[in-house]
């Protein structure tokens, strides 16, 4: 396990009880609801989550995780519920506000558009907008008074992500891990407070998970909280400060990484409900699990439904039609 972070020492007198207070939250979420048709995806009654930390919100498939993002960062509208940002009330606020208020989150499915370059996907990123159509109409802003300085941010992120050979390389042209890189570094544009990470090693070839991994924890030395989905409980176990365990829509545990594995209310929820590949979640199985999915980046259009906006919520940015589809 990793070296205890200020993070998590920040955390160690923190009850690990589903929806406790922590010492500075940044973002705090009060009975937040969304249901389709008769199903209750989300059903948080009170979460915080605490600044400066890496926190994993995991659980079997359908607990609500992606949902709860979509929720979170505007791509979707609640039945009810409050939450804040850094104090701010975000209910009704539209996803690029929120993005520009500094909470941002990358897609369980790659966005990086196809027919961009990797350079333009990162200025892109830099307005939080999806979609080639805006780019036209961005470009003239971009190139404007901030274009030195969003321009150097890009070559910094590409840097850092060891991308910037493949800067002018079409997304089209990358690999799954390649994309998953360049959705992490193009989130990154807006120098954001928090980054919502929804499983970025999905798909990712094992020599570029260990690459990801590493950028995933330098983000707190870089001021940022992230809140992280994983499925991976030895990914999960090493890197975060605190733990969030959601099933049927619900927080049913929290707590630092070892309480977590060891909460019997945890291991029910994956082993005691037919969740068709609960497998995954025990560390054992899963680096053989990891391995099998390497590279399936093609996924399941139903899944695809998940994580835009349900409705046609044409305040938030469109979720791009170009992204994995073309590829
Ligand atoms: N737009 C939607 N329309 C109808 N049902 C939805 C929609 N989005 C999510 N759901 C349902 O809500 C539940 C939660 O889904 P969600 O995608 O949030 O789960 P998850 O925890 O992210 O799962 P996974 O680990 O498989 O990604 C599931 O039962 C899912 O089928
Ligand atoms: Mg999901």
């Amino acid at each position: 396990m990793a070296e205890p972070t200020a993070a998590a020492a920040a955390l160690a007198d923190v009850t690990p009880e589903p929806g406790v207070s922590k010492p500075d939250p940044i973002l705090v979420v009060d009975e937040v609801r969304r249901s389709f048709g008769g199903l209750t995806a989300v059903n948080v009654d009170h979460l915080e989550i605490q600044r400066g930390a890496i926190t994993s919100l995991i659980g079997p498939n359908g607990a609500g995780k992606t949902t709860f993002f979509n929720l979170m960062t505007g791509f979707d509208r609640p039945d009810r519920g409050t939450w804040s940002f850094n104090g701010q009330p975000l209910a009704n606020v539209p996803a690029h506000k929120v993005a520009r208020l500094g909470m941002v989150r990358t897609f369980q499915l790659t966005k990086a558009l196809t027919r961009l370059s990797v350079m333009e996907n990162m200025l892109l990123g830099a307005t939080q907008q999806r979609g080639e159509r805006f780019l036209s109409a961005l470009l003239p802003t971009i190139w404007s008074a901030q274009e030195t300085e969003i321009r150097a941010r890009a070559d910094e992120l590409l840097a850092r992500f060891n991308m910037d050979y493949m800067r002018d390389e079409l997304g089209g042209e990358l690999s799954g891990g390649q994309r998953k890189l360049l959705e992490m570094a193009r989130a990154l544009m807006v120098e954001p407070e928090m980054v919502m990470l929804d499983e970025p090693m999905a798909g990712v070839n094992p020599a570029l998970t260990q690459s990801l991994l590493t950028h995933v924890k330098d983000l707190p030395s870089f001021g940022m909280t992230v809140l992280f989905v994983e499925h991976d409980m030895d990914v999960v176990m090493d890197i975060s400060d605190w733990v969030i365990v959601m099933a049927q829509g619900k927080i049913i545990s929290e707590g630092p990484p070892a309480a977590v594995a060891a909460d019997p209310q945890v291991i029910d929820a994956y082993i005691g409900e037919d969740h068709g590949d609960e497998s995954r979640f025990t560390p054992t199985t899963l680096a053989t699990t990891a391995a099998a999915s390497t590279e399936t980046v093609g996924r399941s259009p139903v899944l695809d439904d998940h994580e835009g906006p349900a409705t046609g919520d044409v305040s938030a940015p469109s979720d791009d039609p170009d992204g994995e589809s073309h590829a």
